[in-house]
C-alpha cells in the first residue's frame, strides 16, 4: 500500500493567523501518527509564515515516524536541516509571493550548487528528495546529483482532474507522471508525489505501481474542521488502501 505523509503545515497557518500556540502542531501530528499517517511533512519556509523553527525541532523529538522537512536549498535551511536531522529533507522551489509551491525544481539549471546541497544533506545522515515536475530530463539530473527520491509535482494533474478526469490533459498529465515514475524508479529514485491531492482525484495515481508515497496536506486538514483530524487522515488511509495497487 502507498504511504501517506500528512503535510501539517495549515495547522501551524491557523495557529500563525492569531500568532497564539494553539492548535498545536504537535498534538495534530500526534493524531496523525496514531491515526497511522506513516510520515509528518513539515515546511519550513523563509518566511516563516506558517511553521516556526521550534516546531521542526519539537516534531523531531516527539515523533516516531519520519519526519519529512521540506525547504528551500539556502544556506540558512542546510544548517537547520543539519542539526536537526529528519529523516527526510525534500528541496523545493520558493517564491516569497506565492500561496504555495507552485511547481518542480529546475535541477538542470542549477546542478553544481544542488549537489553541493546534496552532499552537505547526506553527510548528515539525511535523505534526501527533489521536489520536480514529470519531466524525464529533471528526472535524470536528480539522480545525477546524488538524490535519493523525487517527489512528482501533481499540480497539474489535480488542476486537469478537477476539469474533467476524461480530458485529453488530464490523460497527459498521468501519462507523463507514469512515465516519470517509471524512469526514476529504473534509476534506483524512490518515488513519491504530492501537491493538490485529495479524496476525489487520489485513485487514478493510486494506480502507478512505482509509487511510494504521497505527501498530502491541505485536503486532509480541509476535511478535519468537519470530521476532526484523525477520521479524515484514517479515510485517505482508506482510500489509499482501496486503490493501491
Ligand atoms: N509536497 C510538496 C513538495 C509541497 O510543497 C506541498 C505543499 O506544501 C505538498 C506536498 C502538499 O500539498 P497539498 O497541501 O496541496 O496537499
Amino acid at each position: 500500500m502507498i504511504k501517506l505523509g500528512v503535510n501539517i503545515d495549515h495547522i501551524a497557518t491557523v495557529r500563525q493567523a492569531r500568532k497564539e500556540d494553539f492548535p498545536s502542531v504537535l498534538h495534530a501530528a500526534e493524531v496523525c501518527q496514531s491515526a497511522g499517517a506513516t510520515g509528518i511533512t513539515v515546511h519550513l519556509r523563509e518566511d516563516r509564515r506558517h511553521i516556526q523553527d521550534k516546531d521542526v525541532y519539537e516534531l523531531k523529538s516527539l515523533l516516531n515516524i519520519p519526519l519529512n522537512l521540506e525547504m528551500a536549498a539556502t544556506d540558512e535551511m542546510v544548517n537547520i536541516a543539519r542539526e536537526v536531522k529528519p529523516a527526510f529533507v525534500c528541496l523545493v522551489p520558493e517564491k516569497r509571493e506565492e500561496l504555495t509551491t507552485e511547481g518542480g525544481l529546475n535541477i538542470l539549471s542549477q546542478k553544481e550548487r544542488l549537489t553541493d546541497v546534496v552532499n552537505r544533506l547526506k553527510d548528515a545522515g539525511i535523505k534526501v528528495s527533489m521536489f520536480i515536475d514529470a519531466d524525464i530530463a529533471q528526472v535524470k539530473a536528480a539522480s545525477d546529483i546524488g538524490a535519493d527520491i523525487i517527489e512528482i509535482h501533481t499540480g497539474n494533474y489535480a488542476k486537469y482532474f478537477k476539469l474533467s478526469a476524461s480530458s485529453k490533459e488530464f490523460t497527459d498529465e498521468l501519462s507523463k507522471i507514469a512515465k516519470a515514475a517509471s524512469a526514476g524508479h529504473a534509476l534506483g529514485l524512490t518515488i513519491n508525489a504530492g501537491h493538490g491531492l485529495d479524496y476525489d482525484n487520489i485513485a487514478p495515481i493510486c494506480a502507478l505501481k512505482e509509487m511510494n508515497e504521497f505527501n498530502i496536506g491541505f485536503s486532509i486538514v480541509a476535511r478535519a474542521v468537519f470530521t476532526g483530524l484523525d477520521a479524515a487522515v484514517r479515510e485517505m488511509l482508506a482510500k489509499l488502501k482501496q486503490y493501491s495497487c
